[in-house]
């Protein structure tokens, strides 16, 4: 069992049979307990929670249908009648088993309601591994904005088990390899090479690969928990990421990883021609991601949609839209302010490489 030293909560990776889990249940024992899944965490992972953990035997379970369409205030509201009706108090247990769509909404659940339930984080899916489940940032969309209503607020624990991953598709660990890379970009070149080469067998994980990646993530975040400065270098990718997964959420439906993927390789294209990054680091980049993650069709009207989406980017200030850029693989900055000029054409450049996912 791995033990990592997080902000003020417990963050282990490893057997979760072998890991303080149990303990922690004990000591809610006369509280009640939920278990939020979302349809497909309730047919593959919930079963072999609840017998493997006597503890749960009576636990609640909350199910919400899967995907990111969902992280939405309509199935907040549902999810808090169910805690009314199980007659849920301050001081019961809910319990977060799904990717990260279930931990950033459950997280938001649990935080609002009563003033705040302690709740557990169980990652079920590599994204929600390597970045959802840890940090505290728990939220849900604002129509097609992305996570645009939510609040800081820490897990009692967090529990990895790369057990949970015998079961999830092959393109969702291609969107968790998309966040692995982007702490890779941000942070080191040697970790991002390593990842490059673990995506050439997506579904053989290498624990300890999964170890380094969490630990990039966890040591930003203890350094700036609620994002003041050093940790806004985890959004590299997502000013751009976040407005093509919301403006795609109803139609072609991409993942947040590859949405995440895109907006990379555009931060990066970005980056190269502010002459901060020499155009063979960003070959480099290019290859990589085009490799594994294709561009939809992008019309006029969906830039000019994405575009006008840009304005309402939590990172702005002053009606200014930032974003992460960087200086090589793995260095970065935060806070540079683009024009809409800028981002237009290189929608634009991107238009013109496209393959049609449409
Ligand atoms: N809070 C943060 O710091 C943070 C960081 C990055 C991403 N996010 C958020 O995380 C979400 C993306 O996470 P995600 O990719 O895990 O999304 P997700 O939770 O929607 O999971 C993706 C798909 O995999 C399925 N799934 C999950 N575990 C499974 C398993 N073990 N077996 C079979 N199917 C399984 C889910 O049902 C879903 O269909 C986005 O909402 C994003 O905004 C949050």
């Amino acid at each position: 069992m791995n033990y990592i030293d997080a902000t003020d909560y417990k963050l282990e990776v490893g057997n979760i049979e072998k890991s303080s889990f149990s303990e922690l249940l004990t000591s809610y024992e006369n509280c009640k307990k939920v278990i939020i899944v979302d349809e497909n965490t309730h047919q593959f992972c919930l079963s072999y929670l609840i017998t493997t953990f006597s503890e749960l035997s009576k636990a609640e379970v909350v199910m919400i249908p899967e995907g990111e369409e969902n992280k939405q205030m309509e199935i907040v509201f549902s999810v808090w009648e169910a805690l009314t009706e199980y007659d849920v108090s301050r001081s019961d247990l809910v319990i977060n088993l799904g990717g990260g769509m279930v931990t950033d909404m459950g997280g938001f659940i649990a935080s609002c309601f009563k003033r705040g339930l302690a709740f557990i984080n169980i990652p079920t899916s590599l994204l929600g591994m390597v970045d959802a489940s840890i940090g505290g940032k728990t939220g849900i969309n604002l129509g097609h904005f992305k996570n645009q209503i939510g609040v800081f607020s820490n897990p009692q624990a967090v529990f990895i088990d790369i057990k949970f991953l015998s079961t999830l598709p092959e393109e969702e660990f291609m969107s968790g390899y998309a966040e692995m890379l982007k702490h890779g970009l941000i942070s080191n070149k040697d970790l991002f090479e390593t990842i490059v080469k673990q995506m050439e067998q997506p579904t053989k994980l290498d624990e300890n690969l999964l170890l380094d990646i969490i630990t990039v993530k966890n040591e930003i975040v203890k350094k700036d928990p609620l994002e003041t400065g050093h940790r806004k270098l985890l959004n590299f990718g997502h000013t751009i990421g976040h407005v093509i997964e919301g403006h795609y959420m109803e139609t072609i439906n991409l993942s947040h990883g590859h949405s995440i993927a895109l907006g990379m390789l555009m931060e990066a294209f970005i980056s190269m021609n502010h002459s901060l990054l020499n155009e063979e680091m960003y070959n480099t980049i290019e290859k990589s991601i085009m490799l594994y993650f294709a561009f939809p069709k992008f019309s006029d009207e969906d830039i000019k949609s994405m575009i006008s989406m840009l304005s309402n980017d939590k990172k702005n200030k002053h009606g200014k839209i930032s974003c992460c850029l960087l200086s090589d693989i793995g260095e970065c900055t935060y806070d540079n302010v683009v024009t809409e000029i800028i981002f237009t054409e290189t929608f634009l450049h991107f238009k013109s490489l496209q393959v049609n996912l449409n």
